[in-house]
């Protein structure tokens, strides 16, 4: 891995997020203010070439893991080109993505084709009507379909069926598939033990996600159901929940229910930040150049490549960054304070 991936607590950064757009066909409260969000003008957004420049120095520097995200990623036009030319790219192990799920069952049969490994699906609700408040928009059964979709295609059972005990070896397959929840009190809170019991015949990981604060979110400490109740909740429901080992940088920690074919996982940024074993960098799709998801901090990528940089000054700009790094994030009070930007600008 070249230095410009290591920040200065030596953790290395091998995993890229892209985001390929602002623009989504949903309207997630906790992600897209209520009034919604100022685009970037089109001159503006990377053009898919740069992208692919860009991703070619990170990749060559030592990622070796890429996630598309948005906005909704699949709502760019070319999104399967994308995925082709990011999959052949040498040196890439992992091309995901995370994706609301909406037009996923129609497209992903083309996207594994064209070298898409890993998805990830947001899904906050069970019952569709609620989806319908949340995401202001209809679309509910398009989702389950795409999971089952994306279970048909053989994305996988997730880690699932890898994850060993703690204190074996554990080895981690490709073609992962998650579902996210991101729980918010007084709106689905209840719906975990539902959520758990999918897992019970469905070959799934669910990720339950604390709530977190972006720019226009309405963040507010009593909507975020901590990981320790969310824990409280399914130990007291479901006998034999399992604790499995975890990933050194991974976001989740994962659970099973003993006997269920599936994986629960909780994702604790607020209450428990894995900051630690962060490998995790954000291109935006602005060209913006993100080195944590709450610190503020950006540099422009776009620019000097646009003034006709070459590729080991694009590396020092990204060096700097990343070097700038500080070791874990702000807490939530104070980061519910800073101005970032709103979520459906970076992607997660
Ligand atoms: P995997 O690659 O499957 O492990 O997914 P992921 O967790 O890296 O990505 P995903 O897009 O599915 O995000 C799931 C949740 O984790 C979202 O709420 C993200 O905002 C959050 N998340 C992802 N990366 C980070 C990170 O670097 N820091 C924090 N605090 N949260 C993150
Ligand atoms: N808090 C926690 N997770 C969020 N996501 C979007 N907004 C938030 C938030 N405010 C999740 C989405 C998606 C992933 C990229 O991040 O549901 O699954
Ligand atoms: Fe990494 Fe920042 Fe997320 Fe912490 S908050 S895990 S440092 S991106």
């Amino acid at each position: 891995v070249s230095d410009m991936l290591i920040d200065s607590f030596g953790r290395l950064h091998t995993y890229l997020r892209i985001s390929l757009t602002e623009r989504c066909n949903l309207r997630c409260q906790y992600c897209m203010p209520a009034d919604g969000v100022e685009l970037t003008p089109k001159p503006q957004l990377l053009s898919t070439i740069e992208i692919i420049r860009l991703a070619n120095l990170f990749v060559s520097s030592g990622v070796d893991k890429i996630r598309l995200t948005g906005g909704e990623p699949t709502i760019r036009k070319d999104i399967e080109d994308i995925c082709l030319e990011l999959s052949n790219l040498k040196g890439l192990k992992t091309l995901a993505m995370t994706t609301n799920g909406i037009t996923l069952w129609k497209k992903l049969p083309k996207l594994k084709e064209c070298g898409l490994t890993s998805v990830n699906i947001s899904l906050d609700t069970l019952v569709p009507a609620k989806f319908e408040f949340m995401t202001r928009r209809k679309g509910h059964d398009r989702v389950m379909e795409s999971i089952n979709t994306a279970v048909d295609l053989g994305y996988n059972p997730v880690k699932v069926c890898c994850f060993l005990e703690i204190g074996s070896s554990v080895s981690f397959l490709e073609n992962f598939f998650e579902v996210n929840c991101v729980v918010m009190r007084g709106f689905n809170d209840e719906e975990i033990p539902d959520f758990v019991e999918l897992t019970r015949e469905k070959p799934i990981n669910v990720r339950f996600i604390e709530f977190m604060p972006f720019d226009g979110n309405v963040w507010n400490v009593k909507k975020l159901v901590p990981y320790s109740e969310m824990l409280d909740r399914v130990v007291t429901q479901f006998r034999g929940l399992r604790r499995l080992q975890d990933h050194p940088t991974e976001t989740a920690k994962n659970f099973r229910v003993d006997g269920y074919t599936g994986t629960v996982s909780f994702i604790t940024s607020m209450t428990e930040h894995f900051c630690a074993g962060c490998n995790r960098l954000r291109l935006l799709a602005d060209g913006n150049f993100k080195v944590c998801l709450f610190g503020p901090s950006e540099v422009s990528l776009r620019d000097p490549m646009r003034s006709g940089a070459d590729d080991q000054q694009l590396a020092q700009i990204i060096g700097a960054a990343v070097k700038r790094k500080k070791a874990a994030h702000a807490g939530m009070f104070d980061i519910a304070k800073t101005t970032n930007r709103p979520m459906i600008h970076i992607g997660g």
